[in-house]
Protein backbone atom coordinates (compact mmCIF):
# COMPACT_ATOMS: atom_id res chain seq x y z
CA UNK A 1 0.00 0.00 0.00
CA UNK A 2 1.27 3.37 -1.34
CA UNK A 3 0.78 5.86 1.66
CA UNK A 4 3.01 8.25 0.61
CA UNK A 5 4.47 10.29 -2.49
CA UNK A 6 8.00 8.88 -1.84
CA UNK A 7 6.44 5.46 -1.75
CA UNK A 8 4.94 6.33 -5.10
CA UNK A 9 8.46 7.51 -5.77
CA UNK A 10 9.88 4.21 -5.10
CA UNK A 11 7.90 2.01 -7.12
CA UNK A 12 8.01 4.28 -10.07
CA UNK A 13 11.81 3.25 -9.94
CA UNK A 14 11.17 -0.03 -9.73
CA UNK A 15 8.99 -0.13 -12.77
CA UNK A 16 11.10 2.70 -14.47
CA UNK A 17 13.98 2.02 -16.62
CA UNK A 18 16.70 3.51 -14.79
CA UNK A 19 16.98 6.49 -17.63
CA UNK A 20 13.23 7.66 -17.51
CA UNK A 21 13.12 7.48 -13.76
CA UNK A 22 16.51 9.92 -13.54
CA UNK A 23 14.57 12.08 -16.63
CA UNK A 24 12.13 12.51 -13.52
CA UNK A 25 14.18 12.83 -10.68
CA UNK A 26 16.88 14.98 -12.02
CA UNK A 27 17.31 18.78 -12.36
CA UNK A 28 19.95 20.98 -14.02
CA UNK A 29 23.66 20.96 -13.22
CA UNK A 30 24.34 20.59 -9.61
CA UNK A 31 20.48 20.34 -8.46
CA UNK A 32 20.97 22.88 -6.11
CA UNK A 33 17.67 24.53 -6.76
CA UNK A 34 15.67 21.00 -7.15
CA UNK A 35 17.23 20.30 -3.48
CA UNK A 36 15.84 23.67 -2.36
CA UNK A 37 12.82 23.31 -3.98
CA UNK A 38 12.09 20.49 -1.25
CA UNK A 39 14.10 21.80 1.57
CA UNK A 40 12.79 25.20 2.03
CA UNK A 41 9.52 24.08 2.72
CA UNK A 42 11.18 23.23 6.04
CA UNK A 43 12.04 27.14 6.50
CA UNK A 44 8.31 27.37 7.75
CA UNK A 45 6.86 25.48 10.30
CA UNK A 46 3.02 25.04 11.31
CA UNK A 47 1.93 26.66 14.49
CA UNK A 48 -1.36 24.70 15.52
CA UNK A 49 -3.87 26.93 17.08
CA UNK A 50 -6.37 24.11 19.51
CA UNK A 51 -9.79 23.83 20.54
CA UNK A 52 -10.79 25.30 17.28
CA UNK A 53 -13.96 23.98 15.83
CA UNK A 54 -12.71 21.88 12.39
CA UNK A 55 -15.66 19.74 11.92
CA UNK A 56 -15.71 20.69 8.80
CA UNK A 57 -12.80 21.37 6.58
CA UNK A 58 -13.91 22.41 3.36
CA UNK A 59 -10.94 22.07 0.21
CA UNK A 60 -13.00 23.29 -2.43
CA UNK A 61 -11.83 26.44 -4.01
CA UNK A 62 -11.98 28.18 -7.40
CA UNK A 63 -8.87 28.62 -9.90
CA UNK A 64 -9.10 31.13 -12.23
CA UNK A 65 -12.48 31.08 -12.40
CA UNK A 66 -13.55 27.54 -12.29
CA UNK A 67 -14.20 25.69 -9.30
CA UNK A 68 -11.91 23.06 -8.22
CA UNK A 69 -12.04 19.82 -5.42
CA UNK A 70 -8.65 20.89 -4.36
CA UNK A 71 -6.28 23.87 -4.25
CA UNK A 72 -4.19 21.78 -7.10
CA UNK A 73 -3.73 21.50 -10.76
CA UNK A 74 -1.65 19.03 -12.55
CA UNK A 75 1.50 20.76 -14.04
CA UNK A 76 2.37 20.22 -17.65
CA UNK A 77 4.90 17.09 -18.08
CA UNK A 78 5.94 16.40 -21.44
CA UNK A 79 6.27 13.15 -23.23
CA UNK A 80 4.39 11.75 -20.67
CA UNK A 81 3.93 8.65 -22.52
CA UNK A 82 7.25 7.57 -22.39
CA UNK A 83 5.89 6.64 -18.83
CA UNK A 84 3.07 4.67 -19.38
CA UNK A 85 0.98 4.37 -23.05
CA UNK A 86 -0.78 7.58 -23.50
CA UNK A 87 0.30 9.16 -20.21
CA UNK A 88 -1.18 12.70 -20.92
CA UNK A 89 -4.66 10.94 -20.85
CA UNK A 90 -4.22 8.60 -18.47
CA UNK A 91 -3.51 11.51 -16.33
CA UNK A 92 -6.22 14.13 -17.84
CA UNK A 93 -8.69 11.64 -17.25
CA UNK A 94 -7.29 10.97 -13.28
CA UNK A 95 -7.53 15.06 -13.01
CA UNK A 96 -11.04 15.15 -13.75
CA UNK A 97 -12.09 12.41 -12.20
CA UNK A 98 -10.60 14.28 -9.02
CA UNK A 99 -11.94 17.49 -10.10
CA UNK A 100 -9.35 19.71 -10.26
CA UNK A 101 -7.33 21.33 -13.79
CA UNK A 102 -5.16 19.42 -15.87
CA UNK A 103 -2.48 21.23 -17.92
CA UNK A 104 -1.50 19.55 -21.28
CA UNK A 105 1.98 20.30 -22.48
CA UNK A 106 2.81 21.08 -25.77
CA UNK A 107 5.62 18.53 -26.14
CA UNK A 108 3.00 16.01 -24.90
CA UNK A 109 3.33 12.40 -26.42
CA UNK A 110 -0.77 12.53 -27.81
CA UNK A 111 -2.85 15.72 -29.47
CA UNK A 112 -4.60 18.44 -28.53
CA UNK A 113 -7.27 17.11 -30.30
CA UNK A 114 -7.02 13.86 -28.36
CA UNK A 115 -7.50 14.79 -24.99
CA UNK A 116 -10.42 17.10 -26.39
CA UNK A 117 -12.04 14.28 -28.23
CA UNK A 118 -11.31 12.02 -25.06
CA UNK A 119 -14.59 12.49 -22.99
CA UNK A 120 -13.18 11.41 -19.76
CA UNK A 121 -10.76 13.49 -20.09
CA UNK A 122 -12.55 16.80 -21.88
CA UNK A 123 -15.53 16.92 -19.04
CA UNK A 124 -12.50 18.00 -16.59
CA UNK A 125 -10.89 21.84 -16.84
CA UNK A 126 -8.35 21.73 -19.51
CA UNK A 127 -5.73 23.81 -19.50
CA UNK A 128 -2.73 24.18 -22.51
CA UNK A 129 0.66 24.62 -21.90
CA UNK A 130 2.49 26.60 -24.96
CA UNK A 131 5.81 27.01 -25.72
CA UNK A 132 6.17 29.33 -28.17
CA UNK A 133 8.11 28.48 -31.29
CA UNK A 134 10.30 30.81 -33.09
CA UNK A 135 7.42 29.81 -36.12
CA UNK A 136 5.34 32.50 -34.87
CA UNK A 137 2.68 30.70 -37.32
CA UNK A 138 2.88 27.39 -35.73
CA UNK A 139 2.51 29.06 -32.47
CA UNK A 140 -0.45 30.74 -33.41
CA UNK A 141 -1.95 27.36 -34.50
CA UNK A 142 -1.21 25.71 -31.57
CA UNK A 143 -2.92 28.34 -29.81
CA UNK A 144 -5.93 28.43 -31.66
CA UNK A 145 -6.11 24.51 -32.11
CA UNK A 146 -6.18 24.01 -28.02
CA UNK A 147 -9.02 26.73 -27.86
CA UNK A 148 -10.76 24.99 -30.68
CA UNK A 149 -9.92 21.24 -28.57
CA UNK A 150 -12.31 22.83 -25.22
CA UNK A 151 -9.20 23.60 -23.29
CA UNK A 152 -9.75 26.44 -21.02
CA UNK A 153 -7.03 28.39 -19.51
CA UNK A 154 -3.59 29.23 -21.68
CA UNK A 155 -0.39 28.73 -19.51
CA UNK A 156 2.73 30.13 -21.35
CA UNK A 157 5.56 29.14 -19.79
CA UNK A 158 8.39 31.58 -19.90
CA UNK A 159 11.26 29.75 -18.40
CA UNK A 160 12.89 27.96 -21.54
CA UNK A 161 14.77 29.74 -23.62
CA UNK A 162 16.87 26.78 -24.40
CA UNK A 163 16.60 23.90 -22.04
CA UNK A 164 18.23 23.68 -18.99
CA UNK A 165 21.40 21.89 -18.61
CA UNK A 166 19.92 18.15 -16.84
CA UNK A 167 23.56 16.25 -16.38
CA UNK A 168 21.61 12.96 -16.17
CA UNK A 169 20.32 12.93 -19.22
CA UNK A 170 23.22 13.68 -20.86
CA UNK A 171 25.12 10.96 -18.99
CA UNK A 172 22.56 8.38 -19.67
CA UNK A 173 22.15 9.42 -23.28
CA UNK A 174 18.48 10.07 -22.90
CA UNK A 175 16.49 10.17 -26.74
CA UNK A 176 13.05 10.44 -27.63
CA UNK A 177 11.85 7.20 -28.53
CA UNK A 178 14.35 5.74 -26.05
CA UNK A 179 15.85 2.80 -27.06
CA UNK A 180 18.02 -0.39 -26.18
CA UNK A 181 21.61 0.05 -25.96
CA UNK A 182 24.38 -2.16 -25.14
CA UNK A 183 24.91 0.20 -21.75
CA UNK A 184 21.09 -0.27 -20.54
CA UNK A 185 19.96 -3.70 -22.10
CA UNK A 186 20.47 -5.44 -18.34
CA UNK A 187 18.73 -2.23 -16.64
CA UNK A 188 15.77 -3.33 -19.73
CA UNK A 189 15.46 -6.72 -19.42
CA UNK A 190 14.15 -6.14 -15.55
CA UNK A 191 11.53 -3.53 -16.90
CA UNK A 192 9.72 -5.93 -19.00
CA UNK A 193 6.17 -4.62 -17.74
CA UNK A 194 7.23 -1.24 -19.11
CA UNK A 195 8.62 -2.10 -21.99
CA UNK A 196 4.86 -4.35 -23.13
CA UNK A 197 3.40 -1.26 -22.43
CA UNK A 198 5.63 1.73 -23.63
CA UNK A 199 8.26 0.71 -26.08
CA UNK A 200 6.12 -2.02 -28.09
CA UNK A 201 2.81 0.69 -27.75
CA UNK A 202 2.26 3.05 -30.73
CA UNK A 203 5.45 5.15 -32.00
CA UNK A 204 6.25 7.73 -29.26
CA UNK A 205 6.61 11.24 -30.71
CA UNK A 206 6.06 15.19 -29.94
CA UNK A 207 2.63 14.57 -31.18
CA UNK A 208 1.62 18.11 -31.59
CA UNK A 209 4.09 18.61 -34.13
CA UNK A 210 3.31 15.96 -36.48
CA UNK A 211 2.74 17.27 -39.84
CA UNK A 212 4.72 20.51 -39.30
CA UNK A 213 8.16 21.70 -40.69
CA UNK A 214 9.15 20.97 -36.50
CA UNK A 215 8.46 17.37 -36.72
CA UNK A 216 11.07 15.35 -35.42
CA UNK A 217 11.45 11.72 -37.46
CA UNK A 218 13.32 9.12 -35.99
CA UNK A 219 15.62 9.39 -32.98
CA UNK A 220 16.50 12.53 -31.09
CA UNK A 221 17.05 14.26 -27.94
CA UNK A 222 15.09 16.41 -26.22
CA UNK A 223 17.48 19.38 -25.90
CA UNK A 224 18.31 19.22 -29.80
CA UNK A 225 14.46 19.44 -30.49
CA UNK A 226 14.25 22.62 -28.03
CA UNK A 227 17.02 24.68 -28.96
CA UNK A 228 16.17 23.98 -32.85
CA UNK A 229 12.91 25.24 -32.55
CA UNK A 230 11.91 26.98 -29.18
CA UNK A 231 12.04 31.06 -29.35
CA UNK A 232 14.16 32.47 -26.98
CA UNK A 233 13.18 35.79 -28.37
CA UNK A 234 9.76 35.85 -26.46
CA UNK A 235 9.07 39.28 -24.08
CA UNK A 236 6.30 41.18 -22.65
CA UNK A 237 4.84 42.29 -25.64
CA UNK A 238 4.06 38.64 -26.66
CA UNK A 239 2.49 37.73 -23.80
CA UNK A 240 0.24 40.68 -24.00
CA UNK A 241 -0.74 39.57 -27.33
CA UNK A 242 -0.84 35.85 -26.61
CA UNK A 243 -3.94 37.01 -24.06
CA UNK A 244 -5.87 39.05 -26.35
CA UNK A 245 -5.55 35.97 -29.08
CA UNK A 246 -6.48 33.79 -26.39
CA UNK A 247 -9.50 35.41 -25.06
CA UNK A 248 -9.56 33.54 -21.54
CA UNK A 249 -7.44 33.00 -18.93
CA UNK A 250 -4.17 33.35 -19.42
CA UNK A 251 -1.40 32.73 -17.04
CA UNK A 252 2.73 32.73 -17.13
CA UNK A 253 4.33 29.60 -15.76
CA UNK A 254 7.91 30.57 -14.79
CA UNK A 255 7.76 33.68 -13.05
CA UNK A 256 10.62 34.53 -9.66
CA UNK A 257 10.88 37.64 -9.22
CA UNK A 258 8.25 40.46 -7.67
CA UNK A 259 9.55 42.62 -11.04
CA UNK A 260 8.47 40.10 -13.48
CA UNK A 261 4.95 38.97 -11.72
CA UNK A 262 4.01 42.67 -11.90
CA UNK A 263 5.20 42.58 -15.77
CA UNK A 264 2.72 39.79 -16.27
CA UNK A 265 0.41 41.50 -14.25
CA UNK A 266 0.64 44.93 -16.59
CA UNK A 267 0.84 42.34 -19.63
CA UNK A 268 -3.08 41.20 -19.07
CA UNK A 269 -2.37 37.85 -17.02
CA UNK A 270 -4.97 36.27 -15.22
CA UNK A 271 -2.24 34.25 -13.37
CA UNK A 272 1.38 33.92 -11.94
CA UNK A 273 2.69 30.42 -11.66
CA UNK A 274 5.82 31.03 -9.64
CA UNK A 275 7.89 28.30 -10.99
CA UNK A 276 11.46 27.24 -11.61
CA UNK A 277 10.25 24.31 -13.86
CA UNK A 278 10.82 21.83 -11.27
CA UNK A 279 14.73 23.35 -10.76
CA UNK A 280 15.02 21.77 -14.29
CA UNK A 281 15.83 25.20 -15.88
CA UNK A 282 18.41 27.53 -14.36
CA UNK A 283 20.21 26.06 -11.41
CA UNK A 284 20.98 28.51 -8.13
CA UNK A 285 17.68 30.59 -8.63
CA UNK A 286 15.36 30.99 -5.60
CA UNK A 287 13.04 28.13 -4.84
CA UNK A 288 9.41 28.43 -5.44
CA UNK A 289 8.42 28.58 -1.74
CA UNK A 290 11.50 30.86 -1.28
CA UNK A 291 10.25 33.08 -4.15
CA UNK A 292 6.35 33.14 -3.54
CA UNK A 293 5.40 35.73 -0.20
CA UNK A 294 7.09 38.23 -2.68
CA UNK A 295 5.36 38.01 -5.62
CA UNK A 296 2.03 37.33 -3.70
CA UNK A 297 2.77 40.81 -1.98
CA UNK A 298 4.00 42.58 -5.50
CA UNK A 299 0.37 41.02 -7.61
CA UNK A 300 -2.10 41.78 -4.49
CA UNK A 301 -4.71 40.60 -5.51
CA UNK A 302 -4.94 41.40 -8.83
CA UNK A 303 -4.03 37.88 -10.47
CA UNK A 304 -4.13 34.25 -8.83
CA UNK A 305 -0.83 33.46 -7.74
CA UNK A 306 0.01 29.48 -8.44
CA UNK A 307 3.45 27.63 -7.36
CA UNK A 308 4.81 24.70 -8.23
CA UNK A 309 8.59 22.88 -6.98
CA UNK A 310 9.14 20.41 -4.64
CA UNK A 311 5.46 19.84 -3.19
CA UNK A 312 5.70 16.27 -1.90
CA UNK A 313 3.47 16.57 1.18
CA UNK A 314 0.09 17.94 1.82
CA UNK A 315 1.78 20.19 4.66
CA UNK A 316 3.72 21.80 1.55
CA UNK A 317 0.23 22.84 -0.17
CA UNK A 318 -0.97 24.19 3.40
CA UNK A 319 2.59 26.20 3.59
CA UNK A 320 1.94 27.70 0.09
CA UNK A 321 -1.27 28.33 0.25
CA UNK A 322 -0.56 30.19 3.93
CA UNK A 323 2.07 32.00 1.97
CA UNK A 324 -0.83 33.53 -0.60
CA UNK A 325 -0.94 30.70 -3.21
CA UNK A 326 -4.33 30.29 -4.54
CA UNK A 327 -3.40 26.83 -5.76
CA UNK A 328 -0.39 24.24 -6.05
CA UNK A 329 0.80 22.36 -9.46
CA UNK A 330 2.43 18.79 -8.94
CA UNK A 331 4.91 17.89 -11.62
CA UNK A 332 6.97 15.09 -10.01
CA UNK A 333 4.16 13.51 -7.60
CA UNK A 334 1.85 13.35 -10.45
CA UNK A 335 4.56 11.67 -12.70
CA UNK A 336 5.53 8.98 -9.92
CA UNK A 337 1.64 8.32 -9.66
CA UNK A 338 1.53 7.88 -13.07
CA UNK A 339 4.59 5.75 -13.72
CA UNK A 340 3.82 3.40 -11.01
CA UNK A 341 -0.15 2.57 -11.64
CA UNK A 342 -1.50 4.71 -15.01
CA UNK A 343 -4.58 6.73 -14.32
CA UNK A 344 -5.01 4.93 -10.76
CA UNK A 345 -1.87 6.12 -9.85
CA UNK A 346 -2.62 9.61 -10.76
CA UNK A 347 -5.77 9.18 -9.06
CA UNK A 348 -3.74 7.28 -5.65
CA UNK A 349 -1.32 10.52 -5.48
CA UNK A 350 -3.98 12.80 -5.69
CA UNK A 351 -5.67 10.86 -3.01
CA UNK A 352 -2.75 10.95 -0.74
CA UNK A 353 -2.11 14.86 -0.70
CA UNK A 354 -6.02 15.37 -0.51
CA UNK A 355 -5.81 13.06 2.60
CA UNK A 356 -2.73 15.01 4.19
CA UNK A 357 -3.82 18.38 3.11
CA UNK A 358 -7.41 17.29 4.88
CA UNK A 359 -5.12 15.73 8.28
CA UNK A 360 -3.29 18.98 8.46
CA UNK A 361 -5.74 21.24 8.63
CA UNK A 362 -7.36 19.34 11.54
CA UNK A 363 -4.53 19.14 13.63
CA UNK A 364 -3.52 23.25 12.68
CA UNK A 365 -6.55 24.13 13.99
CA UNK A 366 -7.96 25.46 10.66
CA UNK A 367 -11.60 24.64 9.37
CA UNK A 368 -10.96 24.52 5.40
CA UNK A 369 -8.17 25.97 3.11
CA UNK A 370 -10.13 29.50 3.36
CA UNK A 371 -8.79 30.15 7.11
CA UNK A 372 -5.11 29.69 6.27
CA UNK A 373 -3.42 32.69 5.99
CA UNK A 374 0.25 33.87 6.94
CA UNK A 375 -0.60 33.26 10.94
CA UNK A 376 -0.39 29.74 10.17
CA UNK A 377 3.30 29.66 9.64
CA UNK A 378 6.31 30.74 11.65
CA UNK A 379 9.75 30.81 10.23
CA UNK A 380 11.81 28.36 11.69
CA UNK A 381 14.33 30.64 12.92
CA UNK A 382 11.67 32.31 14.95
CA UNK A 383 12.11 28.87 17.11
CA UNK A 384 15.99 28.43 16.85
CA UNK A 385 17.28 28.53 20.64
CA UNK A 386 19.09 31.78 20.33
CA UNK A 387 16.35 34.15 18.90
CA UNK A 388 14.61 35.09 21.96
CA UNK A 389 15.72 35.05 25.62
CA UNK A 390 13.23 33.26 27.57
CA UNK A 391 10.40 32.69 24.99
CA UNK A 392 10.33 29.75 22.98
CA UNK A 393 13.10 28.01 24.63
CA UNK A 394 12.63 24.54 25.59
CA UNK A 395 12.98 23.83 28.98
CA UNK A 396 14.73 20.26 29.89
C1 LIG B 1 9.57 15.05 -16.59
C2 LIG B 1 9.13 16.48 -16.54
C3 LIG B 1 8.69 17.10 -17.70
C4 LIG B 1 8.27 18.43 -17.67
N1 LIG B 1 7.79 19.01 -18.83
C5 LIG B 1 7.32 20.29 -18.78
C6 LIG B 1 6.70 20.86 -19.93
O1 LIG B 1 6.58 20.23 -20.97
N2 LIG B 1 6.26 22.13 -19.83
C7 LIG B 1 6.38 22.87 -18.68
O2 LIG B 1 5.96 24.05 -18.64
N3 LIG B 1 6.93 22.33 -17.58
C8 LIG B 1 7.39 21.07 -17.60
N4 LIG B 1 7.92 20.50 -16.46
C9 LIG B 1 7.92 21.29 -15.21
C10 LIG B 1 6.61 21.08 -14.45
O3 LIG B 1 5.53 21.65 -15.14
C11 LIG B 1 6.67 21.72 -13.06
O4 LIG B 1 7.04 23.07 -13.17
C12 LIG B 1 7.62 21.02 -12.11
O5 LIG B 1 7.62 19.62 -12.33
C13 LIG B 1 7.21 21.34 -10.67
O6 LIG B 1 8.07 20.77 -9.76
P1 LIG B 1 7.77 19.35 -9.05
O7 LIG B 1 8.12 18.32 -10.08
O8 LIG B 1 8.73 19.36 -7.92
O9 LIG B 1 6.33 19.31 -8.66
C14 LIG B 1 8.33 19.18 -16.47
C15 LIG B 1 8.76 18.53 -15.29
C16 LIG B 1 9.16 17.21 -15.31
C17 LIG B 1 9.57 16.55 -14.03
Amino acid sequence: MDVSIEDLRLRAKRRLPRTLFEFIDGGAQDERTLRANTGDFDRWLMVPQQCVDVSQRPLGTTILGKAATLPLVIAPTGMAGLFRRKGELQAARAARAAGIPYTLSTMASVTIEEVGRDAAASAGDLWFQLYVQKDRGLTRSLVERAKAAGFRVLAVTIDLQQQGQRERDVRNGLTIPPRITLANMLDMTRRLPWIADVLLGPRLTFANFEGTANEKKGLTTLSKHINASFDPALTWADIAAFKQLWGGPVAVKGVLSAEDARRAVDAGCDGVIVSNHGGRQLDCVPSAVAALPGIVDAVAGRAEVIVDGGVRRGSDVIKALALGARACMIGRAMLWGLASGGEAGVGRTLQILKGQIDNGLALLGRPGIASLDRTALAPVDAYAPQAESGRNQRAY
